[in-house]
């Protein structure tokens, strides 16, 4: 609940940037970000063994963009978010905040000089100061160096920005007297206080309740977005990243693995991985057997199963290689298959989708849904219903998705271990 020094410094914002486009707190140009060819290393462990925690990271911003860096837990994205603001100095590459180099091979200009708004997941928030002296602290730390700013004006921003984070009227309180989304709607208002037109949150959400968490990511873009503040929002949550972002940078081990617009990434995962981190989906081990331009008939291990999936013609994707079939928990549906074999009664699936014949072994109700789980030879399949799924356990079932719905991955794309490396040739010819 305490500020660090370095985060402190963040507040100190150039004065001539701060003055308010006239009658209006609310335009800010947007800062565009440029991030190239970004490497950083730590030093880890007993054995100060040095290793890369980012590595060739290039994207931009553009200004007014929601840009969230989503990514497992030590991915990287606190470390990307921390050289942005200045309080990481790159190994190599170069960031460019507006039209400025912030930090490249001869220069490195420090946090306090770098004009940017930062919200952390812990509140930091000055536990012994009023709401509005939390808020106004940015202002008035720079009214120390520049007297352009009456008082009179700061008390008419603070409240404004008050207003405008839903904390209108709670000046006068004491910060321990608000709940804890109370007090990370002080730092977000102290954060935009400054107009400085970049906006830096770091897991801003994760300490707060998850019915408040979802009310705060509609507000939060909201905010952004009317202000036309240039956001990057790191979060390892994938719910809010494809809610609120315009665009979704997902990283992996110091890597950038794939971005896109949340849709986009969503809907054409490039990797297993990627697929794997967004949405339910069922990774089943497969082979593929044949490939007809962009049809690939697929094996599925331990079920005696083949299936069809669209692919996109260009993907690459070899004969005999090992891969990973993905498909989503709501893109199966499911039917009662009579016991000996005649599985066509009551099939409501297109005629072209793959069917795949099994026993229920456990169906949950989760209040909105339910979860079917089917097992498939050796392979469990996963779906939801929203209607009541009119199965019970143990009975015989078809689990029905169209080709087009389905993914099959390549096994050099599985995160862990598997085949890293493309299969020998010998193994492409084999056909079952
Ligand atoms: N100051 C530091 N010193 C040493 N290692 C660090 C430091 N900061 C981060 N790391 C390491 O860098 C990796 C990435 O961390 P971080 O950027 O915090 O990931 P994320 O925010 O995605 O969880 C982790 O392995 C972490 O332990
Ligand atoms: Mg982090």
């Amino acid at each position: 609940m305490i500020w660090s020094r370095s985060e402190s410094t963040l507040d100190a914002t150039p004065a001539k940037t701060r003055e308010a486009p006239r009658g209006s707190v609310e335009s800010h140009p947007g800062k565009t970000v440029e991030v190239a060819g970004l490497y950083k290393s730590f030093v880890l462990g007993r054995n100060r063994e040095r290793v890369d925690v980012l590595r060739d990271i290039s994207f931009d911003v553009g200004s007014g963009e929601f840009l969230t860096l989503l990514g497992p837990s030590g991915s990287g994205k606190s470390t990307l978010l921390r050289c942005i603001a200045g309080l990481e100095s790159p190994d190599d590459g170069v960031i460019r905040i507006g039209d400025e180099s912030v930090a490249d091979k001869r220069r490195f200009v420090p946090p306090n000089r770098r004009d940017i708004g930062m919200v952390f997941q812990s509140y930091a928030v000055w536990p012994h100061m009023t709401v509005s002296q939390n808020v106004a602290y940015p202002l008035l730390n720079a009214r120390a160096r520049s007297t352009r700013r009456s008082s009179m004006n700061v008390d008419r921003d603070v409240n404004r920005t008050l207003e405008t984070v839903g904390l209108g009227g709670y000046g006068g309180r004491g910060v321990h007297e608000l709940s804890g989304g109370q007090q990370q709607r002080v730092a977000l208002a102290r954060a935009i206080i400054s107009r400085s037109g970049l906006l830096l949150l770091d897991e801003p959400l994760s300490n707060l309740d998850s019915k408040l968490r979802r009310e705060m990511r509609h507000e939060l873009r909201q905010i952004s977005k009317e202000h036309g503040l240039t956001s990057i929002y790191v979060t390892h949550d994938q719910f809010e990243a494809l809610s609120m972002s315009d665009r979704i940078l997902l990283m992996r081990d110091g890597r950038i693995e794939q971005q896109g617009e949340p849709e986009a990434i969503y809907g054409s995962p490039d990797t297993e991985f990627v697929a794997g981190f967004l949405g339910n989906i069922n990774l089943i081990p497969a082979r593929v057997l044949e490939r007809h331009g962009s049809v690939v008939i697929a094996e599925l291990s331990g079920t005696g199963e083949t299936v069809r999936v669209a692919i996109p013609r260009n993907k690459e994707l070899n004969v005999g290689e090992k891969a990973t079939l993905g498909i989503r928990t709501h893109d199966i549906t499911i039917q009662e298959a009579a016991e000996g074999g005649d599985s066509s009664i009551r099939d409501e699936g297109a005629p072209h989708d793959n069917r795949l014949t099994g026993r229920v072994t456990s169906l949950q109700f989760l209040g909105e849904r339910w979860e079917v789980h089917v097992q498939v030879g050796d392979q469990e399949v996963r779906l939801f219903r929203y209607r009541n799924p009119d199965s019970s356990e143990g009975h015989l079932v078809n689990v029905a998705f169209a080709p087009e719905r389905a993914f099959i991955f390549q096994d050099r794309d599985a995160p862990h271990g598997a085949a890293t490396e493309p299969l020998p040739p010998s193994s492409t010819e084999k056909r079952q």
